[in-house]
């Protein structure tokens, strides 16, 4: 039976290309017989020490607060031996894992690519070395703003994290070690404005790219979300599995990876039911690859938006999380 090809995969990482796709895909009734893994995220931990204004995890979030055991990361890695890649975040800090470098170290010793997104706080001159030596490959350093309007959305110090993420590219370069670093700036209203102002300031430095601020409110999706399409799934920090990293609660729960292996997982009844009908879902409640809000800012010129905001409830700039009905 066919395995999705990689060129499809690579359409269906764009996203409005991929959700079209996946939608024709459905309509005309093709299904794909076998996902193989091609990239998980390990969630380390859902445990923060920011508390920042968009970011469900310490704001609303239930699930139990707790880091992924090591011993879960060495089964997966076992099982999947076709898997390259692995992203260490999802919610929550992944440096505050007590076993981080251990974990790299693990994954890289293994010959896997290894990527994460970071608040970039705890980047302290020892851990930018370990994670030059061990070659980590790429690193996103999660800043949405410059000065006091990243301090006004993470309530943490800009300048030291500047420093931080700074001495990062320095010890890379020192060492003559290649990593592809980035900032990425997760954009609501409150922040829109600031983004100028971000990217001036690390203009030559480090490029500085923007995603749209999740929302998690009921709405009606249509078609299905190119998500559930990839050969790609999440292991939160507990061992329960998910499809997508936007599912914050682990409301769409496929599995178990401490019972399944994550190619039963990925195939298994759970995620064909997804696949084939989301509606009635955590789905429902999430703006991923639908927003129009989010579509609507990010085509749109800056004057005609400006005057869609100051009209219309465009973006709000709270929190907004799915209420569990
Ligand atoms: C949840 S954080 C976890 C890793 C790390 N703590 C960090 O801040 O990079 C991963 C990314 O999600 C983004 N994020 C947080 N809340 C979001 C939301 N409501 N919608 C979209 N992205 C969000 C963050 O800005 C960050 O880039
Ligand atoms: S965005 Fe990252 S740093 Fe901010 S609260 Fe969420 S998990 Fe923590
Ligand atoms: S929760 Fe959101 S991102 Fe995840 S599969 Fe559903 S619609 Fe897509």
């Amino acid at each position: 039976m066919p395995t999705r090809s990689f060129i499809t995969q690579r359409l269906l990482s764009r996203h409005w290309l991929g959700s079209t796709i996946t939608t024709l895909i459905r309509r005309l009734g093709i299904s794909v017989e076998k996902y193989a893994l091609t990239d998980v995220h390990l969630e380390l931990t859902n445990i923060c020490n920011l508390k920042c204004a968009m970011c469900p995890t310490n704001r609303g979030m239930q699930r139990e607060k707790c880091c992924i055991s090591f011993e879960l990361v060495k089964k997966i890695v076992e099982e999947n031996p076709q898997t390259q890649s692995y992203g260490l975040n999802d919610w929550g800090e992944p440096l505050l894992h007590p076993q981080f470098l251990k974990i790299v170290e693990f994954l890289k010793g293994k010959g896997k690519r290894v990527y994460f997104a970071t608040n970039a706080t705890l980047m302290n001159e020892g851990i930018a070395e370990a994670l030059v030596h061990m070659k980590v490959d790429s690193i996103i350093f999660s800043i949405d703003g410059a000065y006091e309007d990243y301090e006004k959305i993470r309530g943490s110090d800009y300048e030291k994290v500047k420093a931080n993420a700074l001495n990062l590219l320095k010890v890379a370069k020192e060492r003559g070690v290649s990593m592809r670093t980035c900032i990425v700036a997760t954009v609501g209203r409150e922040n829109e404005e600031a983004i100028e102002r971000l990217r001036a300031d690390w203009n030559g430095i480090m490029p500085v790219t923007t995603q749209p601020r999740l929302l998690f409110r009921k709405d009606e999706r249509k078609g299905l979300c190119s998500q559930l399409f990839r050969n790609h799934v999440i292991v939160l920090s507990n061992g329960k599995v998910v499809p997508c990293c936007a599912d914050y609660e682990g409301y769409l729960e496929v599995g178990d990876a401490w019972k399944q292996t994550l190619n039963e997982i990925i195939n298994g009844e759970k995620m064909k039911k997804l696949r084939a009908d989301s509606s009635g879902t955590f789905c429902d409640f999430c703006s991923e690859y639908k927003s129009k809000e989010a579509v609507d800012r990010f085509k749109t010129n800056p004057i005609f938006r400006k005057v869609k905001m100051m009209v219309g409830n465009v973006w709000k700039c709270e929190l907004e999380l799915h209420k569990v009905v």
